[in-house]
């Protein structure tokens, strides 16, 4: 298992506006993806702009750990030389993923359509989340549970399918990642495998192995949904992958500069998959100034950057629906919430519960120590905006990057300062957080 990281606090106080230009690191969920599918190619794929925080970090030691050539080639640009598909080898060691639960579940899918053995594993945040709802397809797929952890939780040993049969999978929960270990175990599966989604949820695995030459077919299904076929074994042929700036990073100053008056920031390059772009809705239907300037698509994902200019926001019904499309933004929506007049409901929040920790409730927690009114109904959050929150309290991170960075950023917009007990975890996903936001006119030491 991962050593704990050193803890450090950090202090956010309210300052001047935020101003400039800021392009946030590179997509996290596209970032994982371009090493695992580039190490699935024949040939070297050239990935620019990969996001080099921890989790995807962990993920290029895995591709190595599993035999494909991943190199730094410099700020931000790496190589990945591939091994085919179902080329991996067994790793000598366990695979440790440290904080990320994409990382882990992605390549258990990838390793779950090879003939080898390979030993998962993860900080204690990763050690709590279920991996059942990864197991279960893959052993459908002909993989085989050697070992694991009460409740099927890491560390599991995962023996690949050595003739791994090609499923029609129906999703129990809306999940890209399960989706997406179901295609990629599917790619080594002689015939076609099919994944059914209820509710369609991030698609770049779909659009990169399209990219990389996959014949993937898309249908939609019933109101929210997709019913995905991948044709099995393809050769996957390396294509160039420049990741876009990460929305759910961006979300962070992006809120932060709608808080702070005076405001005016420019996000640039930032992916706009309308799968992705639920807080961006809601913000809008908040009475939020964000302008999209320079709509573009590159390497099959679509851009733009985005003016943000401080304003007034009102509370809003957010729909179970739309959870998908902004799953990981709750935190910094539920921040906005606080700081708008009336109360914000945002419903079917079950997911939230088995992020990186127990989300709905550290969200709730985060607001409440810092003098804002929420209340938690079964899966909805309530909110209850006046305009300000008053700040000034500790908030418990739980070695949950979002939490962190959320409340951070309302301390930026609260009355008293807001500290956060550890702001280590940042760095999984927003490396130079801090110092960023520092840059813009924020103040958090
Ligand atoms: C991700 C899918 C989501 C999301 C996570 C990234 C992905 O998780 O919360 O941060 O890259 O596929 P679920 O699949 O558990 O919803």
């Amino acid at each position: 298992m991962s050593a704990p990281i050193q803890k450090t606090a950090a202090t956010a106080r309210r300052a001047g506006p935020l101003r400039g230009r800021l392009r946030a690191p590179g997509d996290k969920s596209i970032s994982h993806r371009a090493l695992i599918i580039g190490a699935l190619t024949v040939g070297r794929t050239t990935v620019s702009r990969l996001l080099e925080g921890e989790d995807v970090i962990n993920t290029a030691r895995a591709m190595r750990a599993l035999g494909a050539r991943v190199e730094r080639k410099g700020d931000g640009t790496w190589h990945v030389d591939g091994v085919g598909v179902g080329g991996f080898a067994s790793p000598a060691d366990p695979l440790d993923f440290g904080n990320s639960g994409t990382g882990c579940r992605l390549v258990m899918g990838a390793v779950g359509g090879c003939p080898i053995t390979a030993i998962f594993d993860g900080d204690s945040s990763l050690r709590r989340r279920p991996m059942q709802r990864i197991l279960e397809p893959l052993l459908r797929i002909g993989a085989r549970v050697a070992a694991a952890g009460e409740g099927d939780r890491l560390p599991v040993t995962l023996a690949g399918a050595r003739d791994p049969i090609p499923i029609v999978y129906q999703m129990p929960v809306p999940s890209a990642q399960v989706k997406s270990a179901v295609l990629l175990a599917g790619l080594a599966a002689p015939g076609q495998t099919t994944v059914v989604e209820a509710e369609a949820t991030r698609d770049h695995t779909e659009r990169m192995l399209a990219h990389f030459g996959a014949k993937l077919t898309i249908e939609p299904e019933g109101a929210h949904g997709r019913r995905i076929t991948l044709t099995g074994q393809p050769e996957l042929v390396p294509a160039p992958i420049a990741v876009p700036a990460d929305p759910s990073s961006a979300s962070f100053p992006l809120v932060a500069a709608l808080l702070v008056p005076g405001s005016n920031l420019i996000l640039t390059d930032v992916l706009m998959n309308p799968l992705r772009t639920g807080l961006f809705a809601t913000l809008a239907d908040m009475g939020a100034s964000v302008d999209m300037l320079d709509r573009r698509t590159e390497c099959g994902e679509e851009l733009a950057d985005l003016r943000v200019r401080s304003s007034t926001l009102r509370g809003v019904d957010v729909p179970a629906a739309r959870a998908p499309s902004m799953i990981d933004e709750y935190p910094i929506l539920a921040v906005a919430a606080a700081c708008a007049e009336g109360t914000t409901i945002m419903r079917g929040l079950k997911e939230l519960r088995i992020k990186e920790s127990d989300r709905l409730s550290a969200t709730a927690a985060m607001l409440r120590t810092n003098g804002v009114a929420v209340e938690i109904d079964g899966d909805d959050l309530l909110v209850h905006g006046r305009g300000q929150a008053p700040g000034g309290g500790l908030v418990v991170t739980h070695m949950d990057h979002r939490i962190a960075m959320a409340a951070l950023t309302l301390g930026l917009a609260s009355d008293k300062p807001i500290a956060v007990d550890d702001a280590s975890f940042i760095a999984t996903s927003f490396p130079g957080f801090v110092e960023t936001v520092r840059g813009l006119g924020g103040d958090i030491a």
